[in-house]
């Protein structure tokens, strides 16, 4: 991921009024003068195949209405010249004669300090190298795509500049939430944040917030430790120190702060504070996975309002695809993904929904998939091992997970990783 948003050759004089226009993001461009938002991005691609594709692997890192439209070079760039232009522009070059000079009438559609992105149907380095370096295009993907590499080559410009719009830096906080209890929220933080930490060599903080009943500590084999309390009765007193003495170590990256209050005990939950304990533990960990459990406690709200990204998690059942709908109406914090991950676990359950079936209802592919495995992840459970460390579908399904937030390798180079390269103790 880099910095440098690499902006588009247009120089900052040539800007001009399209900025104050608005845009729907449909085909057909609005009237002048009724809004003045800059969408965050659009895109437009010669074939179906292609739109297809670019359309499921951005699903959720932009809003949903930015879509990726069908159109060839010449009409882009007529819409785009129509229209303030979006932080974001996804152009095909495929069909050009001359990419090369379609690229600098583009640099003339939009607006200075745009992010380009491009797809075509040149596979020469000598090309990649020469849009790249040269005419400020920020990424570029020869056709056909694969999921993968959208995963790895366009999301990454894509989410770092929403980190930026969110004007905080640091890393980021996932927080998983269940449909429903007994999903699997638990046993999939556990195994994601160890995945992130251990084999991706992330610095890692993985946070139990459910402090009377979670399982993490249990899970890790840990002995509950008092670290989240001291936070958030004193939240005017959270700073890196303090964060630093309520964790505990579970490897060179992997840092949990989980506890098993009693039930008597009620976590005192300070909005504020709470934002300023996510914000000093962005600063120092990559990130935060959080588990918020399913019986929504106001500390957990408070966490699935602050994180960049959350990830409900759902078993085959007509309760988890209820509250799916119904979690979807929670309030979001700034800087939020737009859509949550679906994660369907305990897949193949007998007398469990089809995954055909609920995508159907849910009117979208879950980004993760993880089966039904009592042996794998039974046995793992509560003896402070890992079933993410075991190469098979649980483990492929955490690296799936892994790349749809983001993070880490495509799918598919996964697939073919080495053994689990585990440094840490889990
Ligand atoms: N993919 C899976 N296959 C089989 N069993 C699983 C799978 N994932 C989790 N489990 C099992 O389901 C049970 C519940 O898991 P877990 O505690 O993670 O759920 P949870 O959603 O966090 O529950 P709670 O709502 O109580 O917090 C555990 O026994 C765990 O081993
Ligand atoms: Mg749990």
């Amino acid at each position: 991921m880099q910095d440098d948003p690499n902006p588009f050759l247009r120089p900052p004089s040539q800007t001009d009024t399209r900025q104050t226009e608005p845009y729907s993001n449909s085909l057909n461009p609005q009237p002048r003068a009724q809004a003045t938002k800059r969408n965050k991005f659009i895109g437009f691609t010669r074939d179906e195949a292609t739109m297809t594709m670019l359309r499921t692997a951005l699903a959720g890192h932009i809003p949903h209405d930015n879509q990726v439209h069908l159109a060839d070079f010449r009409q882009a760039l007529k819409i785009l010249g129509e229209m303030p232009t979006p932080e974001v522009v996804l152009v095909d070059l495929s069909g050009e004669e001359q990419p090369i000079n379609a690229l600098l009438d583009l640099s003339d559609a939009v607006d200075a300090g745009t992010v380009v992105l491009a797809v075509g149907d040149v596979q020469n380095v000598n090309f990649y190298r020469l849009v790249v370096k040269d005419m400020g295009i920020k990424e570029y993907i020869p056709k056909p795509l694969t999921k993968a590499a959208i995963i790895e080559h366009f999301l990454p410009v894509i989410d770092n500049l929403a980190h930026k719009q969110a004007g905080q830096r640091g890393g980021r906080m996932i927080a998983l939430c269940g449909a429903r209890g007994g999903v699997g929220t638990s046993c999939i933080a556990a195994n994601l944040g160890a995945y992130i930490a251990n084999e991706l060599h992330r610095h890692t903080l993985l946070l139990d917030g459910e402090v009377n009943t979670g399982t993490l500590a249990l899970d890790l084999n840990l002995a509950a430790s008092r670290g989240l309390p001291a936070v958030l009765e004193a939240p005017q007193r959270v700073d890196q120190l303090l964060i630093e003495r309520c964790v505990q170590d579970l490897g060179d990256r992997l840092h949990v702060m989980a506890g098993m209050e009693a039930m008597t005990w009620e976590a005192p939950c300070n909005p504020e504070g709470l934002a300023n304990f996510v914000q000093t533990v962005r600063t120092r960990y990559n990130f935060m996975v959080a588990d918020t459990g399913a019986r929504l406690s106001p500390l957990a709200r408070q966490l699935l309002f602050n994180a960049q990204q959350r990830v409900i998690v759902l078993d085959a059942t007509l309760i988890s695809l209820r509250n799916v709908e119904r979690l979807r109406t929670l309030p979001v914090g700034s800087g939020q993904a737009p859509r949550p991950l679906l994660v369907l676990n305990k897949a193949g359950a007998q007398g469990g929904l089809t995954q055909h079936f609920m995508e159907d209802k849910l009117g979208a592919p879950f980004d993760a998939v993880i089966l039904d495995a009592p042996r794998l992840v039974g046995g793992h459970s509560g003896f402070g091992t890992l079933a993410v460390r075991h190469r098979g579908p649980f483990r492929q399904a955490i690296i799936s997970l892994a790349a749809a937030l983001g993070i880490g390798v495509q799918p598919e180079a996964a697939h073919a990783a080495a053994q689990p390269s585990y440094a840490g103790a889990t």
